[in-house]
């Protein structure tokens, strides 16, 4: 999908990895091998580091976000590619809200951006619904919200248990992704752009969304832009998602839309995400968390995160290697390289080799359509 602001545009770049815990420590790789592949016929230089951040450190050290990290990615690297953390063994989740969720609040990564794409016709669940209907990007704010932790319990284990989370909205936050929404319209001559939220029900918070996209709204009069509420949308983009270019919400609501949307083009295997903050280090995750009864058995589907590595080449400014991605993902699900999720019968590292194939060959990179 369609073209994320870049960070450099320069001739080289370099990549954290955190491949993380379950399914995201098999997919991570694929999409390396991959990456590297795209970048060897243009010469493109990448360099890899790996961190070791997830369940297992964090089981045996007790080290969720290492201290300094933030810094260190931010000043020393250009994009981090993520894999899922979530772990069984851990079920307060503590060390996945210190990493993703710290990395996502510290770098200021504000702009969580879902494309849902439909690739193959024959991956969606909707009857008579082809490529051309499903076509949007999921713009959802990613550092305020109900995801700010700010809360808590009363009277806990009791009968008059109490619990508290609020939804925290400020105006600078609302406005600065309402407004990339609007420009990422303009850039990419989309001309349908829909608010979402919940301000009949949410009038304070959502009263904030409603006031603010009515103000930055009128500098953009070229885009058609509506408003619909969160409930009406997610019945609108299951009725007729060919209607929607890009939607823009708040953390909670961009969340459970962005699955959605994911099912609607082929499941939660094949959806790739970007956290950004333009102009600054940023990360770029599949949606998919790391679906734990399916590690280790070399199923996962890989192809989520080598599109996620495709927005990534294009956050770099590498837009040829980007598209030439894209094209060797669109082959192999045309010629059903793909895992069981997909109804295919390839292994994770299969798809990976087959893919690093395609990619790697100048020759039969350019047969790519
Ligand atoms: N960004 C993240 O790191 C992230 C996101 C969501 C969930 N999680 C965590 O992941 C763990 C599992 O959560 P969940 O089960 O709700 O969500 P999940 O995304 O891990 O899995 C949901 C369903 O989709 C399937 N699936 C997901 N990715 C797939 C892939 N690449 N190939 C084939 N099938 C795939 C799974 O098998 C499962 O049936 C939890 O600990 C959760 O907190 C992490």
């Amino acid at each position: 999908m369609p073209g994320i602001p870049m960070r450099n545009g320069g001739p080289k770049a370099r990549i954290a990895v955190i491949p993380g815990d379950g399914i995201g420590a098999e997919v991570t790789p694929q999409a390396v091998k991959v990456l590297k592949a795209v970048c060897a016929p243009t010469q493109r230089p990448l360099e890899f580091v790996e961190f070791d951040w997830g369940a297992d450190k964090y089981l045996r050290e007790g080290v969720t976000l290492p201290p300094g990290a933030v810094e260190m990615l931010r000043d020393e690297y250009d994009a981090i590619l993520f894999g899922a953390l979530g772990d069984p063994r851990v079920p307060s989740n503590q060390h996945a809200a210190d990493i993703l969720l710290g990395l996502r609040f510290k770098l200021d990564l504000y702009v969580n951006a879902r494309p849902v794409e439909l690739l193959h016709d024959r991956l969606t669940p909707l009857r008579d619904r082809t490529e051309k209907d499903i076509r949007l990007i999921v713009f959802r704010e990613n550092t305020e919200g109900l995801y700010v932790g700010v809360g808590g319990v009363f009277k806990q284990d009791t009968p008059d248990e109490i619990a508290v989370q609020e939804d925290v909205n400020s105006r600078k936050g609302v406005e600065r992704i309402v407004r990339y929404a609007f420009e990422y319209a303009r850039r990419k001559g989309l001309k349908r752009l829909c608010m979402s939220d919940k301000s009949n029900a949410m009038p304070f918070a959502h009263g904030l969304w409603q006031r603010v996209f009515k103000e930055v709204r009128r500098e953009y009069t070229d885009i058609d832009s509506r408003h619909l509420f969160i409930d009406t949308l997610a019945m609108e983009m299951v009725r007729d998602p060919s209607q929607f270019d890009v939607v823009v919400t708040c953390n909670l609501f961009g969340d459970i839309l962005s699955d959605l949307g994911a099912q609607l083009a082929g499941g939660l295997g094949l959806a790739p995400s970007g956290n950004i903050h333009p102009g600054q280090t940023s990360l770029f995750e599949p949606v998919h968390g790391s679906a734990p009864h399916i590690a280790g058995q070399g199923i996962a589907n890989p192809l989520g995160s080598v599109l996620t590595s495709a927005m990534m080449l294009e956050f770099l400014g590498w837009r040829q290697e980007a598209e030439t991605l894209r094209r060797a993902v669109r082959a192999g699900l045309r010629e059903n390289c793909v895992t069981p999720d997909l109804g295919g019968k390839q292994s994770t590292a299969a798809v990976g080799d087959w893919l690093a194939e395609r990619v790697g060959r100048a020759d039969l990179a350019a047969q790519l359509k």
